[in-house]
């Protein structure tokens, strides 16, 4: 761990020179220096930090004559703020520029042929503003070689999201921008087992994983409305993970004839694809401590180490999920909370040989 104050130092050179290049004035106001991290972290910050604090300067502040005439302050102000909350650093930039317009958004969008003028007209300001994440967007006219290219927020994004972070946008014409970077305070590398439910991309830590098999749905019994299966000579509780998080369980899948199946399975097998299609289902035997669970998903995909990120506010409250990790190739998958699965699943889920639980095994 050490402290942001070491990038921070960085960036106070960045606004010096960029703004003499603009010809600019800007004070530099730094906050939470102290602020540790994990040091993998810092190293890959500067960058993405520099790009924001160069348009901050850039598309933010204006020249003195500009601010004096809006009736602003003379010299622009950045301010660098870190603070620590819970598992997360939380860095924020903060300039009292001219702030993103979402009528030039929606003009640059039209212009770049993105999105025709009655599309762009439906766009909120929230959806204007995540075009600047995407690759080759400016709302400059013309670029040139250090600037206006329009590549930059979207490294910055990406870079980001490799650290298990996010950035937010919040900006106001003529007020100003506040670009919000969250931040794992270490990178905690888990391996996952990747899984498929109802044609969506689960995680489950391989740490929890005993052991996968097929499921045979004539071993299941229902013991007090709970599903159990005997495995290994005891009673293992089962969890659909479908019906827990109410997926839609119509696949497409289901419509597909068997033969095609088959044939997709095979073409999976000489592809080499880790994802050997099948119409059964798997159970996952994940363990915490003594207690055992059987979760029950339609695919396996793979394996690969992966950085848990932080939920939105909605999603923290679905039990059962820990989080969401940034899987490559634009995919996005949710990282099952084991241990709150196996307490769904009640005590049950220990390994009482099933003999010894009389009647009811
Ligand atoms: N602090 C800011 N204030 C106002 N607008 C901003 C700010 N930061 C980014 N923008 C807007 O976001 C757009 C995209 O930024 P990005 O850095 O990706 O490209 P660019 O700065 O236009 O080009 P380049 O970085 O190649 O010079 C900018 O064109 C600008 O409209
Ligand atoms: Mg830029």
């Amino acid at each position: 761990m050490v402290p942001l104050g070491q990038v921070f130092e960085k960036l106070a050179r960045v606004v010096r020179q960029v703004s003499r290049e603009y010809d600019k004035q800007v004070n530099l106001v730094i906050t939470g220096a102290e602020t540790e991290i994990d040091k993998l972290i810092v190293e890959e910050l500067s960058d993405p930090l520099m790009h924001i604090i160069r348009n901050s300067v850039d598309h933010g502040i204006e020249d003195r004559d500009g601010r004096m005439r809006l009736g602003k302050p003379a010299v622009g102000t950045i301010a660098l703020n870190a603070y620590q909350k819970g598992n997360h650093v939380v860095i924020k930039i903060e300039d009292d520029g001219a702030g993103m317009d979402p009528e030039v958004f929606r003009a640059a969008v039209i212009r770049k042929k993105l999105l025709s003028a009655d599309e762009a007209v439906l766009l909120s300001d929230k959806e204007l503003f995540a075009y600047v994440f995407m690759a080759g967007f400016t709302t400059k006219e013309t670029a040139n070689a250090i600037s206006g290219r329009g590549m930059g927020m979207d490294i910055v994004k990406s870079n980001i999201a490799k650290l298990g972070g996010v950035v937010d946008i919040t900006s106001e014409v003529g007020i100003g921008t506040i670009l919000t970077i969250t931040l794992p305070i270490t990178l905690a590398i888990i391996r996952v087992l990747i899984l498929e439910v109802a044609s969506r991309v689960m995680c489950i830590p391989l740490a929890s994983v005993e052991e996968v098999i097929v499921l045979e749905e004539t071993l299941v019994r229902r013991i007090d409305g709970r599903e159990v299966m005997t495995h290994r000579g005891a009673s293992l509780p089962i969890l659909r993970l479908a019906e827990l998080f109410g997926f839609d369980r119509k696949q497409p899948d289901e419509n597909v004839p068997k033969k095609d199946i088959d044939r997709a399975t095979s073409r999976a097998v000489a592809e080499g694809d880790a994802r050997v299609l099948s119409a059964r289902a798997f159970v996952v035997v994940a363990s915490v401590a003594s207690r055992r669970t059987g979760i029950v998903v339609d695919h396996l995909v793979g394996q690969q180490d992966i950085v848990i990120k932080a939920l939105g506010a909605t999603l923290r409250r679905v039990r059962g999920i820990a989080g969401a990790t940034d899987l490559g190739d634009q995919r996005v998958g949710l990282v099952l909370d084991v241990a709150a699965l196996v307490e769904e699943t009640g005590s049950s889920g220990d390994r009482t040989p099933v003999a010894m639980q009389g009647a009811t095994g």
